[in-house]
């Protein structure tokens, strides 16, 4: 009844972005992602008898709140699925996702306790079906499941039994790399949660985003399978300054950029017109990942991190999908 897995966060080349039905997380795009080595969770779950409730530790800290209640959610789904439903669960993470740099850990926090949990829980599934299960704690969790490049393809079904992630090239297709650029300024954000959902419901430009993904992702999987860098860069480039477009359009208008997240971003445009292929990608927050190759690395470690505001640059490879220890 006791189990522990490893599961390492993802960065979106063409981002997830919208709901079509909030309860079990379908969401109204297909979305395509790079699961990152550096960056990861370690969850230990033990069902126990003794138990009259759940538990939830991160880094040995209890956690309470919101945090707790998406945690035991997420365990009833499991013990719904286990045929238990009177058992309760100790769960004890571990994260080495550096929130700083703009990584949320609910990625690589929710594949890492599907993992634990079913595995505790004496439930044997297979990694589409967990990725199903995980899409539920949050969706761009199911993503990674996968290591390697992995697509969640949206489905059509209602009861989402369609909407899972695969796996579109292994972790050793290809060493493309990300670093992610920490800043120091910060600022109160609008989660990605709240964020798509007032995009969905308020943006005018919200249907040219859906419209254009079929196509961003067929060729974005063509340039992968080919390991063509400048094509990848340019449509994940091009791909994430449409899904921050909608948000400018939404009712109220919102963005996600600092000052320094646009430096950055002339930056990389700059190292591009001087030579060194580099591309960048934004999640919800003001922080930039930028894609490059093995061979620019020293380069562009030391170009991002002379930019004022900017005070660390975290290197990261491909990184697997779930492990079981
Ligand atoms: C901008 O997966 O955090 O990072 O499903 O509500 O938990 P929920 O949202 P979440 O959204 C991620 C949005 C994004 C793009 C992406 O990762 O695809």
């Amino acid at each position: 009844m006791k189990a522990t897995a490893r599961a390492h966060t993802n960065i979106a080349l063409i981002k997830y972005w919208g709901k079509r039905n909030e309860q079990i997380i379908l969401p109204t795009n297909s979305s395509l992602s790079l699961t990152l080595d550096g960056f990861y969770t370690t969850t230990t779950v033990e069902f126990k008898e003794e138990l009259a409730k759940d538990t939830f530790y991160l880094n040995d800290e209890p956690v309470k709140g919101e945090q707790y209640s998406r945690v035991a959610k997420f365990l009833n789904l499991i013990r719904r699925t286990a045929g238990n439903e009177q058992l309760y669960a100790e769960v004890r993470s571990i994260n080495e996702v550096p929130t700083a740099a703009g990584f949320a850990s609910s990625a690589s926090g929710f594949a890492a306790l599907a993992a634990a949990g079913t595995k505790a829980a004496g439930v044997d599934m297979s990694n589409q079906e967990l990725s199903k299960l995980t899409r539920q704690g949050s969706g761009s969790a199911c993503r990674s499941i996968f290591g390697g490049f992995a697509e969640w393809r949206m489905g059509n079904r209602a009861d989402g039994s369609d909407s899972h992630a695969v796996q579109v090239a292994p972790q050793d297709h290809w060493d493309i790399r990300v670093a992610a650029v920490v800043l120091n300024e910060t600022m109160k954000e609008v989660s990605s949660r709240e964020g798509m959902k007032r995009t969905v419901d308020t943006s005018p430009f919200y249907s040219g985003w859906i419209d254009s993904i079929p196509n961003d992702l067929k060729e974005i999987k063509a340039g992968i399978s080919v390991r063509d860098f400048e094509k990848v860069g340019q449509i994940a480039e091009a791909n994430c300054l449409k899904m921050h477009a909608t948000t400018l359009g939404a009712n109220p208008p919102f963005t996600y950029w600092l000052d320094t997240t646009m430096t950055v971003m002339q930056t990389v445009r700059e190292m591009r017109k001087s030579g060194i292929p580099a591309y960048f990608t934004i999640d919800a927050g003001p922080n930039v990942k930028v894609l490059y190759l093995p061979q620019y690395e020293e380069k562009i470690q030391q170009i991002l991190s002379d930019i004022e505001g900017v005070t660390d640059v975290r290197l990261s490879k491909v990184g697997q999908g779930i492990t079981y220890l």
